[in-house]
């Protein structure tokens, strides 16, 4: 649905040069949820700004369902920029409009006849749950119906991409969670694809089946949601990792363990404690629990559980070998003492 190739943003401004993006290629499927995270300054925005032509970029390729967007101009442009919505983590709703005629308002510049106009944005007001607040001003909202109306607005002319900034950023959680599962009721019941962008893991937990990471304007890792949450490669993975999964342990607690300590992975099976106790038991080991979860990364389960072994020093290694057959992932986080 959207490709990008080698593409570079690159802003001169008085006495200086940045790299807003740099040479990112990638590939997003359509009827996919894919998700871009980095700190502040990554070059999310300006990556994403790209793909609408909000800005255009300085080099490289870029496709929108088969169209490549930098080749248009004018009336051409504006057609095929109807077909990507937009939404923003500040909303921008124009607060002298009513709810109706914020959404009407995308519709008119569209040119849609004003019958059909009011047809589709009941229809809409509907879709986001806001029917009853039809005719009341944007002050009157609360941050998360403010983004319900964006949305609605951002869906207007039947897009077939949705770009979120930010989205959900300026939200408390639970508003968040509504919002996160209006997106995937849209991505799921329109077919619309969504690319998302937040400096927040959660999010891409939640919803995203694919995602990048950027640092400098580049993409430094990109997969599967599950497979880089189960497998990071690069710190900044594990890091944003760390932010919804902490394995930390406190250093006093480290320093009285004698014993090795090793976390291990099972990936998409809850019955991981089962294969611990088992393992334990056939090579007369002790464990000691320091920290465990599993997680759901859309309903796929993540085990992660973190001990301290304690027993023959040989039979710990042979527990771990074993442990690593039953499709587990050992790393041993220190040795033993
Ligand atoms: N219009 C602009 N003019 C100059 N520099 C910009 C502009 N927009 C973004 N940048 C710079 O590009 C880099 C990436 O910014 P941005 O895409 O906004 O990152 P993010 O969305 O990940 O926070 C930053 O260093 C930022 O200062
Ligand atoms: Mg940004």
């Amino acid at each position: 649905m959207i490709e990008i190739q080698n593409l570079s943003k690159i802003y001169k401004t008085k006495n200086d040069v940045v790299k807003g993006v740099d040479n990112v290629t990638l590939s997003i499927q359509k009827g996919e949820i894919y998700g871009i995270v980095g700190y502040s300054g990554a070059g999310k925005s300006s990556l994403l700004r790209c793909i609408n032509l909000l800005e255009r970029p300085s080099t490289g390729h870029l496709t929108v369902d088969g169209t490549d967007l930098t080749s248009l101009r004018g009336e051409a442009l504006r057609l095929a920029r109807l077909k990507i919505g937009m939404i923003f983590q500040h909303f921008y709703l124009i607060s002298q409009k009513t709810v109706f005629e914020n959404i009407a308002f995308a519709l008119k510049a569209a040119k849609i006849p004003p019958k059909e106009i009011t047809k589709r944005v009941e229809s809409l007001l509907e879709m986001v749950g806001l029917s009853d607040k039809r005719n009341v001003y944007p002050s009157q909202l609360s941050g998360g119906q403010k983004q319900r109306v964006a949305i609605a607005r951002a869906l207007a002319n039947n897009p077939k991409v949705l770009l979120c900034d930010e989205a959900t950023s300026a939200l408390d959680p639970t508003t968040t969670k509504s919002i996160l599962n209006l997106l995937k009721k849209i991505n799921e019941e329109l077919d619309i694809t969504i690319v998302l962008i937040t400096h927040e893991m959660n999010v891409v937990k939640e919803i995203c089946h694919r995602m990048a990471i950027m640092q400098d304007g580049r993409v430094i890792e990109e997969g599967a949601v599950y497979k880089i949450f189960s497998n990071p490669k690069t710190e900044l993975a594990k890091e944003f990792i760390a932010s919804v999964v902490s394995f930390e342990i406190p250093e006093s607690i480290v320093n009285s363990c004698t014993g090795p300590i090793v976390k291990v992975t099972f990936r998409g099976k809850v019955a991981g404690e089962g294969v611990i106790s088992d393992t334990l038991q056939q090579f007369n080991l002790n464990g000691n629990f320091l920290h465990g979860s599993i997680e759901y990364i859309q309903e796929r389960p993540l085990g992660i559980f973190v001990m301290e072994l304690k027993g023959e020093k040989n039979e710990i290694q042979k527990a771990l070998d074993y442990i690593e057959q039953r499709d587990a992932q050992v790393e041993v986080l220190r040795d033993g003492i």
